[in-house]
């Protein structure tokens, strides 16, 4: 039996709700694997600025270095919306990423066929679309110094800083150049370097480090130009590599465009470290009420057992599952269209495991 510890952060809103699913889903894929899970479970967030006064407890920390995954569900509410940028529940995760050293973010996008009136987009563009947004992600404006609000000429001023190293660029380009391989063969690194120094030299060194991987095909777009054509024609991507403030921008997007935000994973990997959480938020609008969508969770997990578990034949299994139940109709409400199964969380995942 081969044993993995598992660090369990399910935060604020939604997020206990989605976490008990996806625990469910591995227990389930465990026996049948013979894989054996030791779930350790920490404060992160409004949970933990709650308990603690911090949205990131060293307790909690500790947890996660001592752990082989993190599965982290969402963090932030309304309840503390007030709060200084620095001691926001965000703040929490943001730090994680950075203590763990998560430099990339990977944000797979795929359009299901059982989904395609779930598109905004009309069938013709988003059937077949299947892309992976990799994102920078423990650099660039999220961390860059000097930052801050302060009084200039008599009036407030608020400023932040675009910054990359060569090296933080190198590795991510590098990265985007290795899974490309083993897809479709064609990177795009979006960035505005028609107005930024920052995005100038990133363009350079997404370049330069392409010379080494001469057989993946490499194109250049700004952002703003990118933003279109992910919904004028999204089948023609294939790895997005951008920084931190981009590609927070760019996969919401595609998110939306393969039918819901509630549908999409993500892996925050590093070089020691991994951790797995979906692309959206705590969704304070539905939290409490048993009924959000827990696929980009159990999703996550998947991630977790192909990447950190290396058994891709469960992560594989997992995404089976949830393409059969979303072919047999059943939907919860952010996919729900006229004549499928509206059904809530918990039937949502009882489905799933169903097909485990
Ligand atoms: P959100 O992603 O939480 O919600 C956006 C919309 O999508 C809402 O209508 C929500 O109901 C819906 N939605 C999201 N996930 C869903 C799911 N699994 N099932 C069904 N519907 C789903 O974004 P927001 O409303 O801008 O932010 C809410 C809070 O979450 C904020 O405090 C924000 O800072 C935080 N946030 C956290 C993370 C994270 O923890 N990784 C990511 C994004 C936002
Ligand atoms: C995400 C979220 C976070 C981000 C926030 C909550 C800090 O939007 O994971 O996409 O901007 O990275
Ligand atoms: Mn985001």
């Amino acid at each position: 039996k081969r044993t993995f510890k598992i660090a369990v952060l399910p935060g604020d809103g939604i997020g206990p709700e989605i976490m008990e699913a996806a625990i469910e889903v591995l227990n389930a894929v465990s026996k049948k694997y013979d894989l054996q899970f030791e779930y350790k479970e920490g404060l992160i967030g409004g949970a933990a600025i709650d308990a603690t006064g911090d949205p990131l407890p060293d307790e909690t920390l500790k947890i996660a270095k001592e752990s082989d995954a993190v599965l982290l569900a969402a963090v932030g509410g309304e309840k503390w919306d007030n709060l200084p940028t620095d001691k926001r529940p965000e703040k929490g995760l943001l730090r994680i990423r950075k203590e763990l050293e998560l430099f990339a973010n990977l944000r797979p996008g795929k359009a299901y066929t059982a989904l395609l009136d779930s598109s905004p987009l009309k069938e013709t563009l988003i059937k077949g679309v299947d892309l992976v947004v990799i994102r920078e992600l423990t650099g660039g404006i999220y961390f860059g110094e000097p930052r801050g609000i302060e009084e200039r000429k008599g009036e407030k001023v608020g400023f932040n800083t675009m910054i990359y190293y060569e090296h933080e660029v190198k590795r991510i380009a590098k990265l985007a150049f290795e899974i490309a391989r083993g897809r479709k063969k064609k990177v795009t690194s979006v960035d505005k370097a028609n107005v930024l120094e920052v995005s100038a030299l990133w363009r350079e060194i997404v370049t330069e480090t392409h010379s080494d991987y001469q057989d993946v095909e490499l194109e250049h777009m700004y952002v703003d130009n990118c933003a279109m054509q992910l919904v004028r024609r999204p089948k023609d991507f294939d790895v997005i590599v951008t920084g931190n403030l981009f590609g927070d921008i760019l996969s919401d997007e595609a998110g939306a465009l393969t039918g819901s935000l509630g549908m999409l994973p993500s892996a925050s990997i590093g070089e020691r470290y991994a951790l797995y959480e979906p692309v959206h938020g705590s969704a304070p609008d539905i939290a409490g009420q048993g009924i959000a969508n827990p696929i980009a969770m159990i999703l996550s997990a998947a991630m977790m057992l192909d990447i950190t578990c290396k058994v891709p034949q469960a992560a594989r299994d997992i995404e089976n599952a949830v393409e059969k139940v979303l072919n047999e109709g059943y939907r919860t409400g952010d996919i729900w269209s006229p004549g499928t199964k509206k059904v809530n969380t918990k039937e949502m995942t009882e489905a799933i495991i169903e097909h485990i």
